[in-house]
């Protein structure tokens, strides 16, 4: 029988390793000892439906408190990317703040193509103190998921198809939002890489996969980020939903992982009483639709009646609660908090930064940019995202902001008087949106009397910024149909560039799109993805050059969706009930470079308005590691930042080990004609690889090849070594 007392044993097992492990997360062992007898005093004094009562949501935003003990509820707030701000119970209960509005930081993956950790925290910091401001306690981010096709309605929000990168900006985003007192979620524990199903599917993926592709994020939130809660996928893993698995939440996070936080739901996500009780759930969260009222959740009063009944040991329930309670000391509900701030100009100039750091430029043939403002008279604006806000879109990562700067408007502001920007939507967000002659006409018109075409598009937050549930592109609960620019963009785009051959593109959305009809006659493509409140003066910055672009991005672009590793090996989107992850470790580009396939943009890759050159390298091997120097000069006129990547390739291996792999990079920044010398560590971690026929990390001695580049696909310098 499944729920067997070894069960019973096991979750007991974690929850005396909790009380009596001494540092884990970087706590001292005084602060977590006295915490948690502070904890067993309270849950001591608590009944037994006080305790049930904490363990389900109270409200779609909040858990319950016990008010005769003086313990609040604790209080949640989407999202990755901004403190969403709703009316009423259902969203805000009696916040004086409720008719305000917050700052829209650039999406997870803008953030990722920064390529620096520093801004991370930035980012956790901005919305901690946002959070702080409106008296939540958890912000529901970050979103972390491996970027496994470019279809994933959710990719916007997670972060890169690379599980090393994800791991550094995760853990600076998390410390970021725990450093104000507020609980980070990282979300969504395990494998929720695909919208289309995700309330039913079943992923199958081997033990290796899971290990060197999927958790190793969730890893670095827990063991470095020390992150104070997770959130539970909607789809199961290997037959059991990710919310109540036995293996991933009791054995791996809480146990080998040493997660002491709260496990919660994803909304409505847990399926049975049991089943959540014994494998891992502390907390149910989901609002009370249809009638289900928040008692009658799986975790309400049929658990009081199991434990009543003697079917349930009530100590399954204090491990829930005792965790729920570690996290409110922790966000500091018993004590004083640190006080918040929310829409202040240095939350904004964080959202700039991001944006300035995280848009990519893509291509850029005879340095057409960046603009010069005495060069042009005029600019033909085109394309419906040039004018759109995308803060409200998506699904329940949308914000409430006080601002969003369009890229007409950045533009216009750069501009000034100057220079005469006209504005043609070219093509129009519909539901099976085709090419609209006219308003390519108009497009092609405007395009022919400016010095220069500046086509805005890409995806959108479908096809109404506010219902999110009738969304088609870049949202939750839904995938994209496939990756062709919709809406009739590519006759577009082609008309508008024989019209006028400096045409510029510039692509929003949360990843690859098929460009591959008219990339080789643009000469000028840029991604901006979800830009934030400020993106449009950082577009317009990088356009004519007052901000240098340093973004890289964080997944590879297909030239068509048929390479996309999880179509040309694996499953996606799987059939009615599993989703085999045959694709196995080669995810991204650790399959195009592995099996030969050229990409569009491959990862890592990223232009600058400056060049950089790369010179002295030098590898010293230690023991099971490596210490790679190197120098990096601004060869070129303008300052400028280069992301330095350091790939490994293991030279012989007993299981097929993908052609390299991302083990260190770091972002430098550099006037012109400055060098600077660059010192990467590689540790273990760098050369070992999960050999799932032993059940183990193994580090197999010998040669490995080291190196360094620009991106994944412009490889600087090399050198091989031995390791021992
Ligand atoms: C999403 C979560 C989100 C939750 C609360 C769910 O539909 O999957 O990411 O945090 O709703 O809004």
């Amino acid at each position: 029988m499944k729920h067997s007392i070894f069960k019973l044993v096991s979750s007991l097992a974690i929850l005396f390793a909790i009380t009596s492990n001494c540092k884990i997360m970087g706590q001292t062992s005084q602060t977590d000892a006295a915490i948690y007898k502070k904890i067993d005093e309270q849950i001591k004094q608590m009944t037994l439906e006080e305790k049930v009562g904490m363990i389900h949501a109270s409200s779609s935003f909040t858990s319950g408190g016990v008010k005769r003990l003086n313990i609040p509820e604790l209080t949640m707030s989407d999202g990755p990317h901004g403190v969403r701000i709703e009316q009423g119970r259902h969203w805000d209960a009696g916040n004086v703040h409720v008719n305000d509005s917050g700052t829209y930081l650039p999406t997870g993956v803008c953030l990722a193509s920064t390529w620096n950790p520093k801004l991370g925290y930035a980012y956790g910091s901005v919305l901690g103190s946002e959070a702080n401001a409106r008296g939540k306690d958890v912000i529901l981010g970050p979103g972390i998921n491996i970027i496994r096709t470019p279809l994933n309605g959710r990719n916007f929000e997670y972060q890169s198809e690379d599980p090393f990168l994800v791991s550094k900006m995760v853990v600076g985003y998390i410390r970021g939002v725990q450093d104000q007192g507020i609980a980070a979620c990282a979300k969504h524990y395990l494998a929720n890489n695909q919208e289309t199903k995700r309330g039913s599917i079943n992923v199958l993926m081997s033990e290796r996969a899971l290990r060197e592709i999927y958790l190793p994020g969730f890893k670095a939130a827990v063991t470095e980020g020390g992150v104070y809660a997770v959130m539970g996928a909607y789809n199961k893993f290997r037959g059991e939903w990710c919310t109540e698995n036995d293996y991933l939440v009791n054995k791996i996070l809480k146990k080998e992982l040493g997660f002491k936080g709260v496990l919660m739901s994803d909304w409505g996500a847990v399926h049975n009483t049991m089943e959540a009780l014994w494998y891992g759930t502390d907390l149910e969260m989901g609002t009370d639709l249809g009638g289900v009222k928040y008692n009658k959740f799986f975790l309400g009063d049929t658990v009081i009646t199991l434990v009543k009944k003697g079917i349930v040991d009530e100590r399954l329930i204090d491990e829930k609660v005792k965790r729920i309670l570690y996290v409110m000391y922790k966000t500091h509900k018993f004590d004083k908090r640190p006080v918040g701030s929310f829409s202040t100009k240095e939350h904004f100039a964080t959202a700039k930064k991001v944006a300035d750091e995280g848009i990519v430029l893509l291509k850029n043939n005879n340095n057409i940019l960046p603009l010069n403002k005495n060069g042009i008279k005029s600019i033909a604006l085109i394309g419906v995202n040039a004018a759109r806000l995308q803060s409200e879109g998506g699904g329940s990562s949308q914000v409430r902001t006080k601002y969003e700067i369009t890229p007409q408007e950045g533009l216009n502001r750069i501009s000034g008087s100057s220079i005469t920007i006209s504005y043609s939507p070219g093509y129009e967000i519909m539901r099976n949106g085709t090419a609209n002659k006219q308003l390519i006409e108009a497009a092609v018109e405007a395009a022919k009397k400016a010095d220069v075409a500046i086509v805005v598009g890409g995806w959108a937050h479908g096809y109404n910024n506010y219902a999110w549930r009738d969304n088609a592109y870049d949202a939750e609960g839904i995938d994209k149909p496939n990756m062709d620019m919709p809406f009739g963009q590519n006759e577009l785009i082609e008309a508008v560039v024989k019209a006028n051959p400096k045409t510029i593109v510039v692509l929003m959305g949360g990843g690859p799109i098929d460009v591959s009809g008219w990339v080789d006659n643009i000469p000028a493509i840029v991604q901006a993805w979800y830009p934030g409140s400020e993106g449009g003066n950082a577009l317009a910055e990088i356009l004519f050059g007052q901000i240098n672009p340093s973004g890289k991005l964080p997944m590879t672009f297909p030239k068509h969706l048929s390479e996309n590793p999880a179509y040309a090996l694996g499953q996606y989107p799987g059939d009615s009930v599993n989703v085999l992850y045959n694709d196995d470790i080669f995810v991204g580009y650790r399959y195009f470079d592995t099996y030969k396939v050229e990409p569009q943009f491959a990862f890592g890759h990223g232009l600058s308005y400056t060049k950089f050159s790369y010179s002295n390298m030098n590898v010293v091997p230690g023991n099971q590691s490596a210490t790679v120097t190197l120098t990096v000069t601004n060869t070129g006129k303008v300052a400028g930042a280069e992301v330095v990547q350091v790939y490994v390739k293991d030279d012989v291996s007993t299981l097929k080990r993908p052609e390299k792999e991302l083990k260190g990079f770091e972002k430098v920044f550099l006037k012109p004609g400055e060098s600077k010398k660059v010192t990467i560590a590689l540790g273990k971690d760098a050369f070992q690889y999960y050999n799932d026929i032993k059940g183990q990390w193994v580090l197999e001695p010998g040669k490995f090849t080291i190196m360094v580049g620009s991106s994944s696909r412009d490889i600087r310098a090399t050198k091989g070594i031995e390791i021992r």
